[in-house]
């Protein structure tokens, strides 16, 4: 979960710096406070039954490589050291880090990245506007052949999960896919023995 503070006056602003007056210790991996701790706990009993638990980062873009980071370590503890490639949709946005960008569709983006980043796979995402060549049904049917395609061409044991981002945010504009895109995917991600992460920004 990301939250923006852009009001330079308003409580938050006081409740960080004296909360931040307070840590002792932080290093790359280990860094919490008692008020985020109760935070996490406190949305996570707020939210639906299967999200028991919540962490709080500082951004979307964060969240992705957070996102990342436990894909990657839940694949090594299950003994699959192997899975590190990590696809998503295309179109698709994901933030501006380098993980972010690794796992966003976003061509121009992509780009610029490669020499520091290896660029994750792409699939293509349902589209409910602006559809290809196709009717919006069969468009989303060909996204999901697209993702057991690259599934099948990347090999499912080099895969730790999906990341979707259910509602399009800067790349796609609040566009949304079919339920048939959605059960597809998830179908695909079941079968094939790796979870699908669903990232949700809200503005
Ligand atoms: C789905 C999604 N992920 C990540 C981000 C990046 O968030 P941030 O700019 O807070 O790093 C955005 C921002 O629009 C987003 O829509």
């Amino acid at each position: 979960m990301g939250q923006h503070v852009t009001d330079k006056s308003c409580e938050c602003v006081a409740a960080a710096r004296e909360q931040v007056e307070e840590v002792a210790f932080a290093s790359r991996n280990v860094f919490e406070n008692e008020p985020d701790g109760r935070l996490a706990e406190r949305r996570a009993r707020l939210a639906d039954p299967g999200f028991e638990n919540a962490r709080i980062v500082s951004a979307g873009s964060e969240a992705t490589e957070t996102l990342i980071n436990m894909t990657r370590q839940l694949a090594v503890v299950r003994g699959q050291g192997t899975r590190w490639t990590v696809p998503s949709p295309n179109p698709s946005y994901h933030g501006t880090s380098l993980g972010a960008v690794a796992v966003t569709g976003a061509p121009d983006s992509e780009a610029i990245c490669p020499p520091v980043r290896r660029i994750m796979p792409k699939a293509l995402r349902s589209l409910s506007y602006r559809v290809p060549e196709y009717v919006t049904d069969s468009y989303a049917d060909h996204g999901a052949n697209v993702l057991e395609q690259l599934t099948l061409d990347e090999g499912k044991e080099s895969i730790p999960s999906l990341i979707l981002e259910p509602v399009g945010g800067l790349a796609t504009g609040g566009l949304v896919g079919t339920a048939g895109f959605y059960k597809a995917l998830r179908d695909i991600c079941d079968r094939n023995g790796f979870p699908l992460y669903v990232r949700r920004a809200d503005a």
